[in-house]
């Protein structure tokens, strides 16, 4: 079928497979920010922003992009200039083998567009579905609030 969506601020019409997932879609078409790690939506390595709330691409079939609007870590950056969470997560080194990074910074993302303001709790919360093997989670809760901080 064909989908038309806003991916990244523009407007994209693809032709999908009804059984396709997004996350493979979004592969497909070159968003390769978009992670596969466990495939059974456990490990948050895959997520996107859909119309506002962070969503586990692995999860949801890529005919479910129509009408919505996507953003991905490749949207994140302008002009070449870090994203305040991307640059918040070199700052602090929340960054080790990188593989649940862009998933962490779509999750963090998507938090504080709803709450600009979280505190810790409440970031502990909002990253509780994302997994990092690497970094013991300390200094990515401190990452996401340095970014809202200098929000
Ligand atoms: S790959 Fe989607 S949640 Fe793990
Ligand atoms: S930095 Fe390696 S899994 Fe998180």
């Amino acid at each position: 079928m064909l989908v038309r969506f806003n991916l990244n601020g523009e407007e994209i019409e693809s032709e999908v497979r009804d059984d396709e997932r997004a996350l493979d879609f979004l592969r497909r078409i070159g968003m390769k920010s978009v992670k596969e790690g466990c495939g059974e939506g456990e490990c948050g390595a895959c997520t996107i922003i859909v119309n506002g709330r962070n969503v586990v691409s692995c999860l949801m079939l890529a005919p479910e992009l129509d009408g919505t609007e996507v953003w991905t870590t490749e949207g994140l950056s302008f002009k070449n200039e870090l994203d305040p969470i991307q640059k918040a997560f070199v700052d602090e080194g929340a960054i080790q083998c990188g593989f649940c990074t862009p998933g962490m910074v779509m999750s963090a993302k998507a938090l504080l567009m709803k709450n600009p303001q979280p505190t810790v709790e409440e970031i502990k919360k909002g990253m509780e579905g994302n997994l990092c093997r690497c970094t013991g989670y300390f200094k990515i809760i401190e990452a996401v609030k340095k970014a809202a901080d200098e929000n």
